[in-house]
Parts: C-alpha cells; sequence; structure tokens
C-alpha cells in the first residue's frame, strides 16, 4: 500500500491501487487546506460548466424552444360561396360559371394594344392602369387626354383593340370633332371603351351622363361588393363571394338606369340612408348601429345597343382588387378576345437552402411530415405540384440532433420531392474568378446528391443570393454547365429586383434565366404572428393584393422560399396553400406546376423577344454591386463612344485621339480587327465581362484616364441605342456627319474593295435607284445598306430619345479632314478632356495622302492605311443629282435638329440643301469627286 506523505492530503490509494478519501479529523483539517479550497473552487467551476453545457444543449436541440412558443399555426381559411372544385360543395350549375368567351371575328381586324387616356402623366390611376398593363405584358399607348388624337388605323387595321380613359369624363366632355373620330372609329372596327367614374366635386351626388340614358351617384359609404355571375364580360374573374371591405377605395360612383343595354358586372351595397354628400354624412352622430342596404351597379357593361359602341364603366379604381381583374375581363370582352390571354398559370415553388439554417429556426421532423402533407394538399389543387428543394450538401447535419433526424427524414422523403443545387457551402459564385475553383464546390455537392441518392430535378440551379447569374459571372455559367449540364436558373435581380413587374428573363451562354419571384417569405419570415408590418399585411397580399396579383399577371411563377418558412409554424405551406385556394375561389386561372427546364421552354416560346438580355450597368445598382466580383470595375467601361456612321472618317479620329497621353482605346479584337461592335451584334451576346476584357484594368497611378471605343456601324444599329444606354448611361456618343451622298459613295467603293458580289455586279448608280420592292434580294440589301445609315436626322432622334444632348457630340466630317486639329481641340473641350493635349505638334498634312496623317517621335509621319483615303473615280451627276433629292427631306431635318440642339449648320449641308444642284445638274467633277483633292474644303489654307 502506497501512502501519500503529503501533509493534510484527503486521498490515499488502496491496496488495489484505487484512491478513497481520508476520512475524520483529516477532513476538518483539510478545509483550512489551501490547496483543498483550490481544487474545490474547481469542482464547483467545473460542476456549473457542466450545467450551462446541459442547459446549452437543451436549449440547441430546438426541443425547448419549440415546447416553450406559443405555437398558434394559422389555419387556411378561404371563404368562397362558389364551389372550388367540380363534384365539391352543393349543387351548382357548372355551365354557367364558365369562363366566357370573347373571341370573335372583329378581333381579326385589331392589334393586340390598347390605347390609354391618362388626365396627366402623373396622375395616380392612370400609373396604376400603365402599371397592370406592362404587368400583363399588354402593349398599350399612353396619350395625355384632351390633346390630339393618335393615328387610329394602319393599312385597314385597327391599332388599337379597346380604348382606356383614365376619367371617362374627359370622353364625354371631348370635342365633337375629335369625339367623332374616335366614335367612328369604335364602330367601324367594333372596338370597345373602357372608362373610369371619378367622383365630380365634392357636393353633387347624383347627375345624368350627358348623352346616354344613364345617371350615376356617388357614394362616400359602401358596405359589400359582389359580381354578377351572369356576367358575359367574366372571364378571369370568378364571382367568388360578397367581398368586405373595400380596399382603399374612398368614394364609389353607381349607375342608374332603365335602358336594356346596360347590364351590371359588379354590385355595391349601399346603405340605406339618404344620399347626402360625404362630409355631411360623416357629421352625423348617431347612425344606425347595422345599416340597412341596397345593391347598387358599380361596374357596368353597355353592350353597345344605344349607340353602337360597347362600354364598360367603373364606378372605382384600382384601390379595389377586384378591378384589376376586371379590367383584363373588360379588355379582353371589348377587343373581343384580342386582348385576352391564356387562363394557364404556372406556379413552381423553391424552397431554397433546406439544410441551411439557424438552430431553433429549422426543421424538425414534425415539420417533414406536414411539408410531405402541404405538397399532398397542393398537388389535389394544382395539378404536378412538387416542391424543389436547393440544397448546400456542406450544412448537412449541422443542426441539433431532432433537427438533423428531420434531415434524415427528409432525406426519406426524397423521392416526394424535386431536388436542385446550391453551391456546397452556400458561398457567392460572384467571389471566386476561377471556374476550376468552382466547379471543385460544385463537385462536392454533386457527390452529396450522388452518396444521398438524390433525385435530381436535372438541369436547374439556383445560385446563393442570386451571385454571379445577374450581374453574370461568367465563370458559374461555365462551371454550372460542366459540372451539373444546368440549362435553367432564375433570378428576381433582372433587370431589377423593383419593381417585380417589371423583372424578366434571358438567355445566357445556352443557361436560360427565369424571372423570379417572391411571396413575402424570406429567412427571417418565420412567425405569422410576427410578420414585418403585421400579419394582416400578409393576407392582403395573399387576398386580392401583391402575392394574388403576381400569380394572376405572371405565366409563369417561380416563387423563392426558405427552409425556415416551413419550420415553427410553417408559414410556406399555410401561404401557398391560402393563395392557390383564393385563386381558385375568384378566378378561373387554371394552376400547372412543371419541371424548370418545361417551364422555362414556356416561358421563352410565349416572350421570344426576351431571349436576348440588356445588360445594365452593375455600378447603377446597389444590390447588382454587392454581388459583382470585386475584381470587375466599372472604371473598366469606356467613357465616349464614336459611332459612326462607317466612312465618315472614324478610323482617323479613332487614331488621332488615341494619340492623346490621357486617352486610351480598346485593344483590338482578334474578329473584327479594330472594332469590337460590342453593342451591334453577336458580340453582345457575350457579354460584358467579354466587352470589359478589351479595355485596360484601372491604372494605379492617379492619372485621369478616359477610355473610348469606336465602332462605326452602332450609329444606325436598331437596338444600340438602347443597349448603349442600359450599359453607358453617361457615356458621351461622338458622331461624324459629311454629306450622306458622298459617304454612300465611299461605303460602296468599300464593299467592292472587300468583294461584295452585288457591288461588284451593278454600278453605283443601279444600286441607289434599285426599286427597294422588286429587285433582286442581294441588290435590295446593298441598297438599304448604303442608303439607311446617312438618314441622320432619323438616327440621331434615336439617340437622342434616351441621350441628352450634352453627350452627343456632332463632328463636321469635312473639317475632321480638313482642319482635324481644330476639331481635336474642341473635341476636348466638349469632353472636357485633362490634361489637354495639343495635336498641333502630332498632326501633319502628307500631299502624297492628301490627309492629315500622324508624327511620331522621331518626326516620322504614320498615315492610315489604304483603306482610308482610296483613290476612285467621282461620282456621276445624275447619281449625285438623285441622292441630294432622296436624302432631302431627311437633310431638312437634320437642318433643323443642327439648330435644335445649337450647332452652326455645316457648309456641306447648305450645299446638299442648296439649288444649285437641282437647277444645274452638271456639277463639276471635281466638286463631288471623292478623290483626294476633293477632301478639302481649303487644302492651301493648310
Ligand atoms: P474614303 O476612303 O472614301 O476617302 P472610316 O474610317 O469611317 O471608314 O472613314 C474612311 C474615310 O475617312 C475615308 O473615306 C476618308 O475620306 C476619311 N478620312 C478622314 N480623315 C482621314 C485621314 N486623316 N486619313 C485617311 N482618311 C481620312
Amino acid at each position: 500500500m502506497s501512502t501519500s506523505t503529503s501533509r493534510g492530503s484527503l486521498i490515499s490509494d488502496d491496496v488495489n491501487g484505487r484512491r478513497r478519501v481520508a476520512k475524520g479529523h483529516h477532513i476538518f483539517h483539510s478545509f483550512l487546506n489551501p490547496i483543498f479550497v483550490f481544487r474545490l473552487l474547481l469542482a464547483f467551476l467545473l460542476l456549473s460548466l457542466v450545467s450551462i453545457l446541459a442547459l446549452g444543449y437543451y436549449v440547441s436541440t430546438g426541443r425547448h424552444y419549440y415546447a416553450t412558443i406559443p405555437l398558434s399555426r394559422p389555419v387556411v381559411n378561404v371563404p368562397c360561396a362558389w364551389p372550388q372544385t367540380r363534384g365539391q360543395g352543393p349543387m351548382w350549375d357548372y355551365g354557367k360559371y364558365l369562363p366566357a368567351v370573347h373571341e370573335g371575328k372583329a378581333q381579326l381586324r385589331l392589334d393586340p394594344r390598347a390605347l390609354l387616356f391618362v388626365t396627366t402623366t402623373h396622375s395616380s390611376l392612370g400609373k396604376s392602369l400603365a402599371e397592370w398593363l406592362v404587368a400583363n405584358r399588354i402593349r398599350y399607348k399612353l396619350e395625355v387626354a384632351g390633346k390630339s388624337l393618335p393615328v387610329l388605323t394602319n393599312e385597314g387595321k385597327g391599332k388599337f383593340g379597346v380604348i382606356i380613359f383614365e376619367n371617362f369624363y374627359q370622353y364625354l366632355h371631348m370635342d365633337s370633332w375629335h369625339r367623332g373620330i374616335l366614335d367612328k372609329y369604335c364602330r367601324e372596327y367594333q372596338v370597345g371603351v373602357l372608362g373610369f367614374l371619378a367622383p365630380q366635386g365634392e357636393n353633387v351626388f347624383s347627375s345624368s351622363l350627358p348623352g346616354f340614358p344613364l345617371s350615376v351617384e356617388l357614394y362616400s359609404h359602401v358596405l359589400r361588393a359582389e359580381l354578377n355571375p351572369e356576367s358575359r364580360v367574366l372571364r378571369i374573374t370568378r364571382p367568388g363571394d360578397v367581398v368586405s371591405p373595400l380596399g382603399t377605395v374612398q368614394k364609389w360612383v353607381t349607375f342608374r338606369s332603365n335602358h336594356s343595354t346596360y347590364k351590371p358586372v359588379e354590385w355595391v351595397h349601399v346603405p340605406l340612408e339618404p344620399l347626402i354628400p360625404f362630409d355631411q354624412a360623416k357629421s352625423i352622430s348617431d347612425p344606425p348601429p347595422v345599416p340597412r342596404s341596397e345593391q347598387k351597379i358599380s361596374v357596368l357593361l353597355d353592350e353597345g345597343q344605344y349607340d353602337g359602341i360597347p362600354r364598360i364603366l367603373f364606378g372605382a379604381g384600382l384601390g379595389f382588387w377586384l378591378h384589376h381583374l376586371l379590367l383584363l375581363d373588360g379588355m379582353s370582352y371589348l377587343s373581343h378576345g384580342r386582348l385576352s390571354d391564356s387562363l394557364t398559370r404556372y406556379l413552381l415553388v423553391d424552397i431554397d437552402d433546406i439544410f441551411v439554417g439557424k438552430s431553433g429556426f429549422r426543421l424538425i421532423p414534425p415539420d417533414v411530415l406536414e411539408l410531405v402533407e402541404a405538397q399532398r394538399r397542393l398537388q389535389s389543387l394544382v395539378p404536378g405540384f412538387r416542391f424543389n428543394l436547393g440544397f448546400s450538401g456542406g450544412f448537412h447535419h449541422r443542426g441539433t440532433p431532432y433537427e438533423d433526424e428531420a434531415e434524415d427524414l427528409l432525406l426519406y422523403y426524397k423521392d416526394e420531392f424535386w431536388w436542385f443545387p446550391h453551391m456546397w457551402t452556400h458561398m457567392q459564385p460572384h467571389s471566386v474568378d476561377n471556374i476550376t475553383a468552382l466547379e471543385a464546390h460544385m463537385v462536392f455537392n454533386k457527390q452529396f446528391a450522388v452518396e444521398q441518392g438524390l433525385p435530381m430535378n436535372g438541369s436547374y440551379a439556383i445560385a446563393p443570393h442570386h451571385s454571379g447569374v445577374y450581374p453574370v459571372h461568367e465563370p458559374l455559367y461555365e462551371a454550372w454547365k460542366s459540372v451539373w449540364g444546368v440549362e435553367v436558373t432564375a433570378t428576381e435581380e433582372y433587370p431589377h429586383l423593383r419593381p417585380p413587374r417589371l423583372r424578366r428573363g434571358f438567355i445566357h451562354n445556352g443557361i436560360k434565366v427565369l424571372p423570379r419571384q417572391t411571396c413575402g417569405l424570406y429567412t427571417h419570415t418565420n412567425l405569422y404572428e410576427e410578420f414585418p408590418g403585421g400579419k394582416e399585411k400578409l393576407e392582403e397580399s395573399i387576398r386580392g393584393g401583391e402575392l394574388f396579383l403576381t400569380l394572376v399577371s405572371n405565366r409563369v411563377n417561380v416563387f423563392m422560399t426558405h427552409m425556415s418558412n416551413y419550420a415553427l409554424d410553417r408559414l410556406g405551406s399555410y401561404v401557398f396553400e391560402s393563395a392557390v385556394q383564393f385563386l381558385r375561389c375568384w378566378t378561373n386561372l387554371r394552376l400547372e406546376t412543371r419541371p424548370p427546364l418545361q417551364l422555362a421552354d414556356i416561358y421563352f416560346d410565349l416572350y421570344p423577344e426576351e431571349q436576348d438580355p440588356i445588360w445594365g450597368n452593375p455600378c447603377q445598382d446597389k444590390r447588382h454591386l454587392e454581388i459583382w466580383s470585386k475584381n470587375k470595375s466599372c472604371e473598366r467601361l469606356p467613357n465616349f463612344l464614336i459611332i459612326g456612321p462607317q466612312k465618315t472618317g472614324t478610323t482617323a479620329l479613332y487614331s488621332f485621339l488615341s494619340i492623346h497621353p490621357a486617352i486610351s482605346s480598346n485593344r483590338d479584337s482578334p474578329e473584327t480587327f479594330e472594332e469590337l461592335q460590342f453593342f451591334s451584334g453577336k458580340n453582345y451576346q457575350k457579354g460584358i465581362d467579354w466587352y470589359m476584357s478589351f479595355f485596360p484594368p484601372p491604372a494605379n497611378d492617379n492619372e485621369t484616364r478616359y477610355l473610348f471605343e469606336k465602332s462605326a456601324n452602332y450609329f444606325d444599329g436598331t437596338l444600340v441605342p438602347q443597349r448603349v444606354h442600359a450599359l453607358l448611361p453617361s457615356a458621351h456618343l461622338i458622331t461624324i456627319l459629311i454629306p450622306p451622298s458622298k459617304r454612300a459613295y465611299s461605303w460602296y467603293h468599300h464593299q467592292r474593295v472587300h468583294n461584295d458580289k452585288a457591288a461588284l455586279e451593278f454600278s453605283f448608280h443601279e444600286v441607289i435607284t434599285a426599286n427597294p420592292r422588286h429587285a433582286p434580294r442581294a441588290l435590295r440589301e446593298l441598297h438599304n445598306r448604303i442608303l439607311q445609315p446617312g438618314m441622320y436626322a432619323h438616327h440621331l432622334e434615336r439617340w437622342l430619345a434616351l441621350f441628352p444632348p450634352q453627350q452627343l457630340h456632332l463632328v463636321d466630317g469635312e473639317r475632321l479632314k480638313s482642319d482635324p486639329i481644330l476639331v481635336l481641340n474642341q473635341l476636348q473641350t466638349e469632353l472636357k478632356i485633362r490634361p489637354f493635349f495639343d495635336y498641333a505638334n502630332h498632326l501633319k498634312y502628307v500631299d502624297q495622302k492628301g490627309f492629315y496623317c500622324q508624327v511620331d517621335s522621331l518626326n516620322k509621319t504614320k498615315c492610315l492605311g489604304q483603306g482610308k483615303g482610296r483613290n476612285y473615280p467621282p461620282m456621276e451627276s445624275a447619281s449625285l443629282k438623285f441622292l441630294r433629292e432622296y436624302y432631302q427631306p431627311e437633310n431638312t431635318a437634320l437642318e433643323k435638329l443642327f439648330k435644335r440642339l445649337g450647332y452652326p449648320i455645316p457648309s456641306w449641308l447648305e450645299e446638299e440643301l442648296g439649288t444649285e444642284s437641282q437647277n444645274n445638274p452638271q456639277i463639276p467633277a471635281e466638286e463631288i469627286s471623292n478623290n483626294v483633292s476633293s477632301h478639302w474644303e481649303n487644302p492651301g489654307s493648310q
């Protein structure tokens, strides 16, 4: 036996080597021992630590949290007087409530467009109407009422399928001339008028409508509204129930008539009290507690029996949600179905980050069971419905044991759902510039999917926080394709998050990007009772508000939700079940779910015009900037562009500007030689990373630097102004103008040198005078390509529709030839380029070339190549005469434009517009020749 020899020891080892505690006075004695005190303290601390850990575990298992939350889960409750599914509920005559069919022969003569008359461009109902048309992708023309009428017909077709008046009184009080034209159009093309009756003055409560056997009454208080189930207008709208309260509408106009042309579409119930103005009504001290009510017509169909024009009149605006639906139906009815949309809506609900979430806010086993059940319930309402689960395998089993149990259960039910990948660790792809690193993240996630046997909803993927999808991060698209074979994704960021009605899709690098909608639930939206802004806000969104209208207006709806929305009080399932039931109660829309790839195909079949994206500027949207690689910079985008047109001296200006020490151009494109032709052609599809790669990265020195690019075919490209404006809204645009006839002639010779077949086959005169309808195709095309860019005024107006005049710089191309130093000095001033660079020492006229050329540091001259300043015979006078006449209207418009913008009229324009060419077709050849000497206004002065 070994005994501890130390004094006051509490412990001794027994024969078996076990320790035992000493007893008796030793113990008492030991209390005074500092080692004992220290040990006691240590034991106490240990005990506390264990308790804290135990408590922590208890809390972190979530059991405690889940047990203590008073989980009064919201119960789906959508009262609906009409049966939502056939075969359920009381006996109904279903045939009666089938959606009306509006299609008629008259639609063949109408364009699918609305003509919307607003009171002012800022009036509130007018704005809401326009927004609702945009949300539903209905094309429209906006006009301020009381001004002139737009052209109503085009080649025997009516340009508008329906006429809408924000204020119907403006239609009634239109001057008789315009009213006559409008009514004649309506009768001839069988187009109807849809109008809203704004209350007219506070004290008028009853009046008749001039020219109609109809009177209106004003009510400041209505009790409820209901629809006429017999109305032929109802197509999307289904008479769901009696509704109250009635949105934000303060005052209602109701209609009264004995004429048989008028049929009710909607009624309101008004209290049976004397009709008195609103202000006085407020002062009545003791109104009856439950007012007796009377039914009044609040939306009225005029079948057109009275004066041959059908009309639909609304007694209140869009503040009452049902009127959004009635507006769509009204337009469909009045346009004979020309403005009808399909009744099918597609619904896909993604649950992002199914393994990502804070402990205590994650799914527990009963939530998983309920998720399966909710899906089954939704499947009975929405054929094909499946929740689409997004996973980051790196977060699997990161919860408490109880939460991990839920994940196991979810994986047990894995085949019930569709699955799609996020990144392995939920990292944001834009933060990684390297494709291999991104691929590695994805490969991990893929391995996880394989190990777990997840039934992948092939070809769909989502990036955390939309990162890399838009603004586009090319490595993400590449890695997605190589690892997963992704073909579809979705984002809420294109073109911008807000307003949601403008979200659109696009296709990039073979991947279809669908617009994604939010239903108001985010990772932090967890409890019904704690819904931001109050649960009433959520209910309103479901019952006629934002979520409801999103489902109505979008043919394809991809919704984003999160795992935590299906935990705790399971708000996610509540929202979708309620929304779907409400939609079925109030509309005839049929909801369906399809896998993402099918949805994408449906979407881009419906909206093929959306396939090509419009690249925005990431620096103009804070959210975009947050998900844009730190290695990218808007400083790598040009400050100004030389936009053309071709053959006006663009190369000369480009190379002269490049001499300036503070100005840098793009590096050459291997495909198009010096021009990038980004905004005008196929290169645009390559995205802005491609574009920016041609410009030097921002320098570290503090020197100011100006970047520019020149692509001479930007000038007349149809989509170019819009594209440039989206990416470079503050860029300066330089355009060079020479006589359009001269430009055409130079271009013709350019084409001949480039072996254009038609240019070699036909003479210049044959090309310019070719009949644009009957000439052989190649000739027609050449004819257009030669002449179109010379429509200077037309093209400049397209640019000016998007850019302020201060950003547009017009350079006289004849002056550029004769005095480039002056032109460049002026441009430096206009573009505010610092430091000023004196070109006098760097440009020199070279006789042999007949043009100004650069002077290098060794004082050698360097002229532009043979292709610039070509020698060719002078233009025939007949051709010049023809072209001067051809361009006469355009040149006149150009002169006006110059004046409007405050530019002096170039002498060549005066000459083109002068009478001498018409009076004397025998113009001396040297005046019009495009050979070397003819470039000079006054070569001798140099
Ligand atoms: P021509 O070759 O028909 O004479 P672009 O560069 O836009 O294609 O324009 C070519 C035209 O630039 C030439 O047309 C030429 O007239 C004109 N130009 C203007 N300044 C020039 C210069 N310094 N050197 C060569 N050509 C110049």
